[in-house]
């Protein structure tokens, strides 16, 4: 990775990405593209372009411009839009990705794409799922996540592109808010608890879903990125995960913070079905065996960084 081109610049992971990775790489190494311009410090700090994913030609030439050796394509829409505006999904997710890797396969670059927990269904075992199992998805995002990891596999064995990727898990960070996933409760409760000590959760309790804080994710992306090609088994993608919670159990943990946090339940049926057709907890073996992943933060250590973080952000 020397000159890297990013996708969805201004989303969730996008936000703090290019900003840790000019600070590795080199501020004019890190292009920066999203579909807006939000004023933020990515767009002023470093290069930036406004880029629609699914405009193949303009996704090219800006690679060819910059000369970039690499592409990080994250534009996307998350599960829960994408179970309101299937058809968008499929022509945004699947649209995106493909002229994404076009753009690597003419242009020769590395290829990093996330894929998700939302890649299983009802049918994967639930409880320490393994890296290689059952992947028949019953959601929108989780046909255009199954659709890339075997498209992305496809152009690493038909036309030799690097290609690599993970799936996340529900990522939690206090820079750019989440929008549209299942998972975001685990952030809007922690927001909540700082601006109103009392959260109303759209995901039932008991439901249990893996996370993990942005810096292990961000860190997940460039190790990868940058591990020895001949130690890797799989390409697309590793399962990772740092923690799995219900939201009982991350109410309690910010309740040891702020003794009159409460938390009270009024579940969206969308939204709970889809977290319910999910695993309970993913085995990230094969990541660490392969390029060692590893994660920092725990539920606890991440609740007392996001509270920090939030009250600075807040007040
Ligand atoms: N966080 C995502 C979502 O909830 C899962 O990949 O849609």
């Amino acid at each position: 990775m020397k000159k890297i081109l990013v996708t969805g610049s201004l989303g969730q992971i996008g936000s703090e990405l290019v900003t840790k990775m000019r600070s590795i790489y080199g501020t004019d190494h890190v292009i920066a593209t999203d579909i807006r311009d939000n004023g933020s410090e990515v767009v002023k700090a470093g290069p930036f372009e406004i880029l629609d994913v699914t405009d193949a030609t303009k996704m090219y030439n800006l690679a060819k411009k910059y000369e970039v050796d690499t592409i990080i394509h994250l534009a996307a829409l998350l599960s829960a839009t994408a179970e309101k505006k299937p058809l968008l999904a499929w022509n945004l997710n699947m649209g995106g990705l493909v002229n994404a890797l076009e753009t690597a396969r003419e242009l020769n670059c590395q290829f990093f794409t996330p894929s998700s927990i939302g890649a299983f269904g009802p049918s994967t075992p639930k409880d320490n799922t393994p890296q290689d199992t059952i992947q028949r998805p019953t959601t929108m995002y989780g046909v255009n996540k199954v659709s890339g990891e075997l498209l992305c596999d496809y152009y690493f064995t038909k036309f030799g592109v690097d290609t690599r990727g993970v799936r996340f898990p529900g990522l939690i960070s206090y820079v750019a808010e989440p929008g549209g996933g299942t998972t975001d409760y685990a952030v809007e409760i922690y927001y909540e608890a700082v601006k109103n000590k009392r959260f109303t959760s759209y995901i039932d309790k008991g439901t249990y879903m893996d996370m993990m804080y942005m810096p292990d994710a961000l860190n997940a992306i460039i190790d990868l990125m940058e591990a020895d090609s001949t130690k890797l088994k799989h390409r697309n993608a590793f399962n990772i995960t740092a923690m799995s919670f219900a939201p009982e159990e991350i109410a309690a943990e910010i309740k040891k913070h702020i003794p009159e946090f409460e938390i009270s339940y009024n579940v969206d049926p969308v939204r709970q079905a889809i977290a319910n057709s999910w695993p309970n907890s993913i085995d990230a073996t094969a990541a660490k065996e392969e390029w060692g992943f590893k994660a920092e933060y725990n539920l606890e250590k991440m609740t007392i960084d996001m509270l920090e973080k939030l009250k600075r952000k807040l007040n």
